[in-house]
């Protein structure tokens, strides 16, 4: 068979289904993060670019239940392992039946001819089982966790021990798709103003935040009216509590600890005039906060630099506030990244959970007496939040925790209209 070709030149080549499976490959066999992969692919400019994400986020949302499939029709491990990219897509494609069976099959066997020619009949062969097969594949699948779930097994048992009356609620919030929300820069205007401009253009949306719209169903940023002059910017309803908790007031010194790439800047930035320092330790990831505070009309003092490592950036002015929006698992958002959740093993919790623990000792003696830090992750792992929170408390006798309004014991848990979140307020004495 010959070497898989990456950049392929053949009629099928850039196909989007091709392409979608390239990206599903980039995952999981390269590990690589879906935005990566996609922030590669996005800079060729495809044609049927919405076509390809499309596939690759709805594979990746099912691949538990996918590959389940793939396993069970296939004998023996595919060669070349880059075949279970297209047999995903096209089983994906076949369950989600928006396109004809027949249409399936001959377009990924075709795709699949391009690359491997001599699996050609393989593929085929796949293919047609399923479909022949497909009401005995689907009830197996209903019976094995991972494929019933789309979740790796040890990521479902974690959540099944540590919410046991929400667990079921939680997976299937994050196996649909998200709703796509806005916040409206209330330096550029109101909310009922925004409704109106988006109703002018045809686009359904509601209000269901303070600044926080939902959109009826997904458009491209390019059709929001007033984008790029700033008028509002992509940010979940979860993600827009940050700047309530925190609580800034005007003229303070705050620090962004983890600004990259700056949704939460710009938000604090919106509400109150402030001495903001951003700090990222990814400089390519901070020039997104540039960016993002240049559309929004906003300023703020960016720095690069390892939040744990002080001395190396810090001027010695303490903060009146602290948000550590900490690096973490972001299990609470694999809806919308659902790469995560099969890029991730069960010791990235501990890991991470020893950065966060890190971060947050480090960060806390920049903060005034009587400042407050806002520690934040957008996961549902205990060890990363709650646990987090109360060893932390326990390191430092000048810390109180104080409750966070609206969410329980400061989770967030993700639903129709929020992915998951979590917030803790640690006031120092
Ligand atoms: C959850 S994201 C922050 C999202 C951001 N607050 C927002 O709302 O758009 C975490 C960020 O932490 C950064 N990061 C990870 N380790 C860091 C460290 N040691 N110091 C500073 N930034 C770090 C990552 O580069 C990443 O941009």
């Amino acid at each position: 068979m010959p070497a898989p070709s990456r950049d392929p030149t053949g009629a099928s080549a850039n196909t989007p289904r091709l392409l979608a499976a390239n990206l599903v490959n980039d995952v999981l066999l390269e590990g690589a993060s879906l935005t990566q992969a996609l922030g590669n692919l996005r800079g060729r400019a495809p044609d049927g670019l919405a076509t390809i994400q499309s596939l690759a986020y709805g594979v990746l949302r099912n691949a538990g239940r996918l590959g389940f499939f793939l396993t069970t029709l296939c004998d023996r491990p595919l060669k070349p392992a880059a075949l279970s990219g297209h047999l995903l897509v096209g089983l994906y494609e076949l369950e989600a039946g928006e396109t004809p069976a027949y249409a399936v099959v001959n377009e990924t066997v075709a795709a699949v001819a391009g690359q491997y020619p001599g699996a050609r009949g393989f593929a085929n062969a796949v293919l047609r089982n399923f479909q022949r097969r497909r009401a005995e594949l689907e009830a197996a699948a209903a019976a094995d966790p991972e494929a019933r779930w789309n979740l790796p097994l040890w990521w479902l048992k974690r959540l099944q021990a540590q919410y046991p009356s929400d667990w079921r609620a939680i997976v299937e919030a994050q196996n649909a798709h998200p709703p796509m929300t806005l916040r409206v820069n209330r330096r550029r205007g109101g909310v009922t103003e925004y409704l109106a401009r988006l109703t002018a253009v045809g686009i359904e949306a509601r209000q269901i935040g303070e600044w926080a719209l939902i959109l009826g169903r997904p458009v491209p940023v390019g059709d929001l009216p007033g984008f790029f002059d700033g008028l509002v910017s992509v940010q979940d309803l979860g993600a827009q509590f940050a700047a309530t908790h925190l609580g800034a007031a005007d003229g303070e010194r705050v620090l962004d600890a983890c600004a990259a790439p700056g949704g939460k800047t710009g938000h604090l930035l919106e509400s109150h005039d402030l001495d903001l320092v951003a700090l990222d330790s990814d400089g390519g990831r901070l020039s997104r906060v540039r960016e993002n505070l240049d559309r929004l009309g906003l300023a703020a003092t960016l720095v690069v630099g390892d939040a744990a490592d002080t001395a190396a950036w810090w001027d010695g002015r303490p903060f009146d506030r602290i948000l550590l929006d900490a690096p973490c698992t972001a299990s609470g958002v694999v809806r919308r990244h659902p790469d995560g959740k099969w890029l991730k093993r069960p010791e990235d919790v501990q890991q991470l959970a020893r950065r966060q623990h890190r971060l947050m000792d480090a960060l806390w003696p920049l903060l005034k007496p009587a400042g407050t830090m806002l520690y934040a992750t957008c996961s549902l792992f205990r060890e990363e939040n709650a646990d987090q929170v109360a060893a932390f408390l326990a390191r430092h006798g000048d810390a109180r925790g104080e409750a966070v309004a609206a969410t329980r014991a400061g989770q967030l848990l993700p639903g129709p209209e929020m992915d998951g979140f979590f917030y803790a307020r640690l006031l120092k004495a």
